[in-house]
């Protein structure tokens, strides 16, 4: 049946990558879209509070404080998948942010953009029952309960902000190139260095607590029951101080286990980080950045290029 014949009943399901809602979102081209929530079904609420449940006491291990506050303030019910509506109704008051859905992949620029907005582009499926473990695309679970507690405070939110307009300046800096071929280049480059920064801190990073430990507060981390633990008790991973000029030189591959983690002093640090990315850009360092990860996809070229800049 093709997508546009679907019919949509309550608790057929919002399964990553089996969800006809979504193949019909975006047969349609809908980027953003309402959380169709009666459509869940109850194995994604079991999913949900599976993932819920047991990553708790790894959490209390592991996790940032301010992550921790963040999860208390959001209070995210753990029997149920949450509404983004209830989410926003306890994030918005704090630091402006909110979730939006959307229906999967977010070009790079638009993704960037929405930060800049204090939007941020949220997965409204949840993986499936067999494979709480890993799946390559993101879900709500990593997107609500990874992304979304840090989005309470209000330094790192800040971040995201600026991290958002560093993007911003990139897209008007390209733009001015003439040169076709220099363009892309640049763009390229430029993308790359931008990217390697968002996975190493963001998605990725480490931060010293109180005591001098090693915390997390990188969302892949803190949506990963196992590479939560891997990432700070495993000899095999290497963690060191971030230094700019090597995160924007650092390739890197989502599939296994991050092997090389890099540690940020505070929020304040990560803050003053992207300021330099960005001063970096302007004055030139990022045109030439080490090739390897990730790549550009032409729906990433295209927002770039092509994506109004207000
Ligand atoms: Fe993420």
């Amino acid at each position: 049946m093709a997508p546009t014949e679907t019919q949509f009943y309550p608790g057929m399901g919002l399964t990553t990558t089996k969800a006809p809602f979504i193949e019909v979102a975006r047969s349609k081209g809908e980027l953003y879209i309402e959380q169709p929530y009666e459509l869940y079904s109850e194995e994604n609420h079991e999913a949900w509070r599976q993932l819920y449940a047991r990553i708790q006491e790894r959490w209390q291990r592991y996790a940032t404080e301010k992550f921790l506050e963040g999860v208390s303030k959001l209070c995210l019910d753990p029997h149920r998948v949450p509404r983004l509506e209830e989410v926003n109704r306890f994030l918005a008051p704090l630091t402006g942010f909110k979730a939006k859905a959307v229906t999967g992949y977010v070009p790079a620029y638009i993704f960037f953009d929405c930060l800049r907005h204090r939007e941020f582009p949220t997965t409204i499926t949840v993986r499936s029952l067999d494979s709480l473990d890993y799946i390559p695309e993101p879900d709500i679970f990593h997107d609500i309960a990874g992304h979304v507690p840090m989005h309470t405070d209000p330094r790192f939110a800040d971040t995201l902000v600026r991290f958002g307009e560093a993007a911003h300046t990139a897209a008007r800096l390209v733009r001015e190139i003439k040169d076709e071929q220099l363009q892309l280049q640049r763009l390229v480059s430029i993308f790359r260095a931008l990217a390697r920064f968002f996975w190493f801190t963001i998605e990725f990073g480490l931060m010293r607590g109180k005591n001098g430990e090693l915390k997390v507060y990188g969302s892949g981390l803190l949506s990963s029951y196992g590479e939560i633990a891997h990432a700070i008790e495993s000899p095999e991973v290497q963690r060191y101080p971030i230094q700019l000029e090597w995160v924007i030189n650092q390739h890197f591959e989502i599939h296994h286990y991050q092997p090389l983690l890099f540690i940020v002093d505070s929020f304040d640090h990560l803050f003053d980080l992207v300021d330099q990315l960005e001063r970096w850009m302007l004055e030139g360092k990022l045109n030439n950045v080490a090739p390897g990860e990730p790549t550009m996809s032409e729906e990433d070229i295209k927002s770039f290029l092509e994506a109004s800049l207000d």
